[in-house]
């Protein structure tokens, strides 16, 4: 396994680079299954976990059994101290009666002061913690002033009960905006970004503003830069939900297309030319490269685990990368 710093200066923390999400855990996959997840993870030297207050909302859950799932998980296993829990809110149903969905009218949260400092303090709850390593608004919230939001996450962390902030599925532009506020306002900026991203294309089509682009990865670059904020870019679904590595699991979400195909295909070639797995080239792909990403993986057994672990320590040679880079 190796490490990568996040955030800067007295907040910096070191994580593994790879993080584990745990979105389907209490839910999709049970309790037991979660457990011997979690402690291989760790075992493997993985540090980093991913979670958010809405998990799994979307199969039929209340949405906050995957921090229950860990805040048991923590308590069992006395491994406070060996992980960086990171969790989101802002994306949890708003009106319980009506459905949470990922495309408008979305009936989100959304990152008012009065949602970030009530639902962080859910989180330290459920999670059975008292500080947050890594508190993200999940989903961008334009109706919101930014002022507004930055303020939230500022307050929280001068309370001492969150680390570091982030944000997801975030516009860069506002991502910009948001870390010139944070110095506005003298709190610490958002020091990662969470985006869907693997070794397919980004859909010129919305959500676009969701995924990793070309954009963000310069912006990235540029941190630490004459005074320029440093963030790290975290990549969701690096895995295109096993669609990479799997004909069984559609593409989704706009990424089915004549360049994705072509790309899949070369992806397992190289793999198999190199005896791994498509999974461990896509990851390897990720975390190597002038531009790196942070990818949450996301098993839902301790076999596929295994085979992610496989990619902890990949690295892809420079002719294999420009080959898969040209697709
Ligand atoms: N910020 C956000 O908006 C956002 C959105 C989505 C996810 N996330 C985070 O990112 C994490 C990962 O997301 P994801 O589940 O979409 O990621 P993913 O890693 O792209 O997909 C996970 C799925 O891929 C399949 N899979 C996993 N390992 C495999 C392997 N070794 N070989 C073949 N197939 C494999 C499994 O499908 P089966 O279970 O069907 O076998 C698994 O459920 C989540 O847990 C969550 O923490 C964040």
């Amino acid at each position: 396994m190796r490490y990568t710093t996040i955030g800067e200066g007295e907040r910096a923390l070191e994580v593994s680079t790879l993080a584990l999400g745990a979105m389907y855990f209490g839910t999709r996959t049970d309790e037991a299954t979660s457990f011997a997840i979690l402690d291989r993870f760790l075992e493997a030297g993985g540090t980093f976990i991913d979670t958010a207050n809405n998990y799994n909302a979307w199969v039929g859950g209340h949405g906050r059994e995957s921090e229950d799932v860990i805040g048991r998980w923590l308590a069992a296993r006395g491994t406070r101290n060996q992980v960086t829990i990171a969790t989101k809110l802002g994306a949890a149903q708003k009106d319980r009666s009506k459905p949470l969905s990922s495309t408008p009218p979305h009936n989100y949260q959304g990152l008012s002061a009065q949602v970030v400092d009530r639902e962080a303090r859910e989180s330290l709850r459920h999670l059975g913690v008292d500080r947050i390593d890594v508190l993200y608004g999940h989903v961008d919230d334009r109706d919101t002033p930014i002022p507004e939001t930055v303020g939230a996450f500022g307050k929280l962390q001068a309370e001492g009960l969150v680390e570091l902030s982030g944000i997801s599925n975030v516009a860069t532009w506002r991502l910009a905006e948001a870390h010139a506020e944070a110095r506005r306002q003298g709190v610490a900026p958002y020091a990662v970004v969470q985006q869907r991203h693997s070794y397919l294309y980004p859909p010129p089509v919305p959500p676009r503003t969701n995924w990793v682009n070309a954009d963000l990865l310069d912006y990235a670059a540029a941190g630490g830069v004459d005074g320029r904020t440093n963030v790290t870019v975290v990549a969701y679904s690096p895995l295109e939900q096993g669609a990479l590595a799997r004909d069984d699991k559609p593409l989704f979400g706009g990424s089915d297309s004549a360049g994705s195909r072509a790309r899949i295909r070369e992806l397992r070639a190289v793999a198999q030319e190199l005896g791994a797995t498509p999974s461990q080239v896509a990851l390897a792909w990720l975390m190597g490269g002038e531009a790196p990403a942070l990818p949450v993986i996301g098993p839902s057994s301790l076999d596929q685990l295994e085979d992610l672990l496989g990619a902890a320590d990949l690295d892809l040679p420079a002719e294999i990368r420009e080959r898969l880079d040209a697709v």
